[in-house]
């Protein structure tokens, strides 16, 4: 395994439609493996391919319970995510980005979801999802379509410290 460079904008990469994963390969499993350990390098709590300048379909997304820290967080897997439900209810939420470094931004996103693609295996993967981790599965999927937070953003700021860039 390795840590691969995370690339900011403008980089084209980052603007870019990923491709959809045809093969559950070798190739693919260490590309995974890499987007794992430079998701924990860089305290991230997701990470999409084309993050790493490969663009495919793969995204990451880490969710633990905030009141409860005994309990290690959940690691998520997708490959060709595809958001197949959005709930009418739409919450705001402030958001950062690993590819765009020191800006945080308001986000108002669907509430809850549902999810369905593939999993590291190539085996169907479905599940629900609310708040923060809806919040985290729809930016990550944006990222393999081209688009950005900062896209959907209703205000941008520079933080003093950044948290829970994705
Ligand atoms: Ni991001």
């Amino acid at each position: 395994m390795a840590v691969r460079e995370v690339i900011s904008v403008p980089h084209p990469t980052l603007r870019t439609k990923a491709e959809k994963i045809t093969t559950f390969d070798k190739e693919l499993q260490g590309l995974i493996d890499d987007m794992v350990e430079t998701m924990h390098e860089e305290s991230g709590a997701g990470l999409a391919a084309p993050q790493v300048g490969v663009s495919k379909r793969v995204i990451l997304v880490e969710f633990g319970d905030e009141e409860d820290e005994t309990t290690p967080p959940t690691l998520y897997i997708v490959v060709n995510p595809r958001i197949t439900k959005f709930s009418p209810e739409t919450v705001s939420g402030a958001e950062g980005c690993l590819s765009i470094p020191g800006l945080m931004g308001e986000v108002k996103r669907p509430y809850s979801i549902t999810i369905q693609g593939k999993n590291r295996q190539g085996d169907p993967f479905k599940m629900k999802a609310q708040g923060w981790l809806a919040r985290i599965f729809q930016h990550e999927v944006d990222h393999l379509n081209g688009v950005l937070y900062t896209d959907r953003a209703t205000e941008v700021w520079k933080p003093e410290e950044t948290y829970d860039p994705v």
